[in-house]
């Protein structure tokens, strides 16, 4: 997987489809190569070391030109490559710029991991048992001599994904600090082929949709400054051929396992390439090293895939359900919960609770999750936030009372927090009013009329923590929903001088994490949901600590599979909260079938989020039969291999996906018809990946059998031709289709 030739001063990361090659020259670590598989040639000469000024002399005289030219493993600033740097340093006599020479390298059994920071893990099952390593790691250890600082690139690659996870550390050996105002994970050259690059954006309540364009000159990419991934834009960059599609072509994605502050930018330069960058945003970011301290960069994951998008995601799929979650539901079916939030907003007692409770349970729902309102004197999202007690004026007899009655009903008990905020009317800020984040003699800007914490404190984390722990220590609550629903301003701490405020997003996230991991330490069994005011926290990161994460605030079925679509991406089916909500929708206002609503929310975690006691009776007689499509498919949706099939919000009238069991015996179909137009012809669905000689029964277990016959079609069939679906009739009609090998 990983090797070192001596006689070409190089490295070669191998993975199942793809070659990563680094080099040596003249003490310079260079990028020779990332693509499809190369034969066992030298391959140094892909990174053309011997053109633009190079000579063998230490100090030669076209150095611009070569380090402006020349691919560098991990570029650096100030020294003559003019273009997108990932490290930048000062030291503490002002000395701007760094270089970085080779200095030595080690290859280690196992994943990297990183004290503080969520980070992919070697084994496949944490309770296999399985000792033999799947991962190797390399470290490259680079210096500025001048500087004192010291280097140290870090790959790990897996047998069998075709991934390769990196990030870096860097050590001050002075005795004097230097500052890092810059130090991104992640970086590598490619020569333009014509290519395209892929983000994702939106805003609250329509998170991750798919952008794609043609790369031009200069920098294009992705940022956010929001002190979290954001609704806006997501740590997602792929460069891909501009014909690549779902199946085929080649694409190169990267994404970030963090969870404040990114930036991922492609650029293409004088010379026709590319270099894609990713790491922590260097705006407002400064990182003091004192002697012998070290700061270490997040991962970011490379995925290279020749099988165009459906291959890319497969792979990230992959890696993060086997190497990431950590969760003892990761490969179990989560149980199915009704969340009384859209329901009853904050108007409910403990009677309204037992109610939605009681008729849940005649249906086969598992568990009720009260959402925000349960505490402090929350009537609305002015107030208490911080004040962590119960309210008995709600909630008579207090939770206990009331989680004991919901379990008697056979429901287990979800609740929901918001652990990093303080609202201004809170007892919590009439006592410490420096415990929330703002710049000293400025006025802190209120968003959801609340202030965040400063969690970067110990003692206010230490506070926000052994709140939510206390109320989970006093009832049998086996969920938590944990929501944050404003973005970070006015960066300010009593806890860092002027010499470290540029820490200060970092330092949150990272007590963020340290947060979550006391969370699941103490309650190892307990079922974590992220969630940020809808899904501006769906990122890798979270997923270290939670199995899943609230996708959007946006439950309606059509603009579902847009963020469904750009969330599956790069996320597997298994992390996407997913509610069937009523009609009108409460973000849209859109009308679409109890049917429609039920397929887009079974391709994820499934759940509701409505007051089943006031469901029209035509939907209510649906939930038991969506709760035994639940149980009947959820390991096909949790453990398969997604395929995109097509997509509406790419512009076409119809979304359609698919669950392909490992085995590829089966698979799980879901088709949207956005879009009906009249003289509507049949249309052929084609499905990929399966055994080209075996033999399935396409079946429409939902629909009128004589409408919607059972077809029997060999896998290259269906690949190359597809099953017939028949015409449908009405708005947003979906359809779920079975495939077994018989
Ligand atoms: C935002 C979340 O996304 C919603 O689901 C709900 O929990 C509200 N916050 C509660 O304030």
């Amino acid at each position: 997987m990983i090797s070192f030739d001596k006689k070409s001063s190089s490295f070669r990361l191998e993975t199942p489809s793809s070659s990563y090659v680094i080099s040596l020259v003249n003490g310079y670590v260079i990028h020779s190569y990332y693509g499809s598989k190369l034969g066992d040639d030298d391959a140094t000469y892909l990174s053309r070391p011997k053109e633009f000024g190079f000579s063998d002399s230490p100090v030669f005289r076209e150095k611009h030109s070569f380090l402006d030219y020349i691919p560098q493993e991990y570029p650096t600033d100030g020294m003559g490559d003019f273009r997108e740097s990932a490290l930048s340093v000062t030291d503490s006599q002002g000395r701007n710029g760094i270089e970085l020479k080779y200095k030595s390298h080690n290859i280690f059994d196992g994943a990297a991991a990183i004290s503080g920071l969520p980070a992919v893990f070697d084994s496949c099952d944490c309770t296999d048992g399985n000792n033999v390593p799947k991962a190797k790691r390399l470290e490259i250890l680079t210096e500025d001599k001048i500087l004192g600082v010291e280097v140290a690139l870090i790959y790990t690659v897996f047998e069998n994904l075709d991934a390769i996870v990196r990030s870096v550390r860097i050590t001050n050996n002075k005795k004097n600090p230097v500052f890092v105002k810059k130090a991104l994970s992640a970086a590598f050259d490619i020569d333009d082929d014509h290519f395209d690059v892929i983000t994702l954006h939106g805003s609250w309540a329509r998170e991750r949709h798919i952008e794609r364009h043609l790369v031009h000159m200069g920098k294009q990419g992705v940022v956010s400054m929001r002190g979290e991934t954001s609704h806006q834009e997501h740590p997602f960059i792929a460069l891909l051929d501009h014909n690549a599609d779902f199946n085929k072509g080649r694409v190169w994605g990267v994404n970030f396992i963090y969870s404040g502050n990114f930036v991922a930018d492609v650029q293409k330069n004088q010379f026709e390439s590319v270099r894609l960058v990713m790491g922590i945003n260097p705006e407002n970011f400064c990182w003091k090293l004192e002697e012998g301290e070290s700061f270490n960069t997040p991962q970011a994951v490379l995925v290279y895939s020749e099988n165009g998008l459906n291959g890319m995601s497969r792979t990230f799929h992959d890696l993060y359900r086997d190497h990431l979650i950590r969760s003892p539901y990761k490969k179990s079916p989560r149980p199915i919960l009704i969340n009384n939030w859209e329901a009853t907003y904050f108007n409910f007692d403990t009677q309204k609770l037992l109610d939605i409770a009681r008729e849940a349970a005649k249906d086969g729902i598992e568990m009720l999750v009260m959402d925000d309102g349960w505490f402090g004197k929350r009537n609305s999202d002015d107030c208490s936030l911080g004040d962590w007690i119960v309210n008995e004026e709600k909630l008579k007899g207090g939770l206990k009372t009331l989680v004991d009655e919901v379990n008697r009903l056979g429901l287990k008990f979800g609740i929901w927090f918001e652990p990093e905020m303080i609202s201004p009317d809170s007892d919590l800020y009439r006592a410490h009013p420096d415990w929330a984040i703002q710049i000293s003699g400025r006025e802190p800007g209120m968003s959801r009329q609340q202030y965040v914490l400063d969690i970067t404190r110990k003692e206010v984390r230490d506070y926000a923590y052994e709140a939510v722990a206390k109320i989970l220590r006093s009832a049998n609550i086996e969920y938590v929903k944990w929501d944050m629903n404003r973005q970070l301003s006015d960066i300010g701490s009593t806890a860092l001088g002027s010499d470290k405020i540029g820490e200060f997003y970092h330092r949150y996230v990272l007590a963020l994490y340290e947060m979550q991991e006391r969370l699941i330490t103490e309650f190892p069994k307990l079922l974590l949901e992220n969630c940020s005011g809808g899904g501006a926290r769906f990122d890798p990161g979270m997923f270290f600590y939670s199995p899943q994460i609230w996708c959007s605030d946006d439950t309606d079925a059509i603009e579902r599979l847009a963020i469904q679509e750009g969330t599956a991406l790069i996320y597997p089916l298994s992390t996407m909260g997913t509610h069937v909500s009523v009609c009108p929708n409460h973000a849209v206002g859109r009308v679409t079938p109890f049917k429609t609503r039920g397929y887009v929310a079974l391709s994820g975690t499934f759940g509701y989020e409505l007051d089943i006691t006031k469901l029209p009776p035509e939907d209510r007689t649906l939930i038991p039969h969506q709760v035994e499509l639940y149980k009947k498919y959820s390991s096909l949706v949790r453990d398969g291999d997604y395929q995109r099939i097509l997509s509406w919000s790419d512009g076409g009238d119809a979304d359609c996906w698919a669950s392909v069991s490992k085995d590829k015996s089966k698979a799980l179909v879901t088709f949207v018809q956005v879009l009906n137009h009249p003289n509507y012809k049949t249309r052929f669905v084609k499905i990929q990946d399966l055994k080209e000689n075996a033999t399935y029964k396409i079946s429409f277990p939902d629909e009128n059998q004589n409408d919607f016959p059972p077809q029997t079609l060999t896998g290259r069939t269906l690949a190359s031709a597809g099953f017939a679906l028949r015409r449908d009739w009405g708005d947003f009609q979906a359809k779920l289709i079975c495939i077994e090998e018989i």
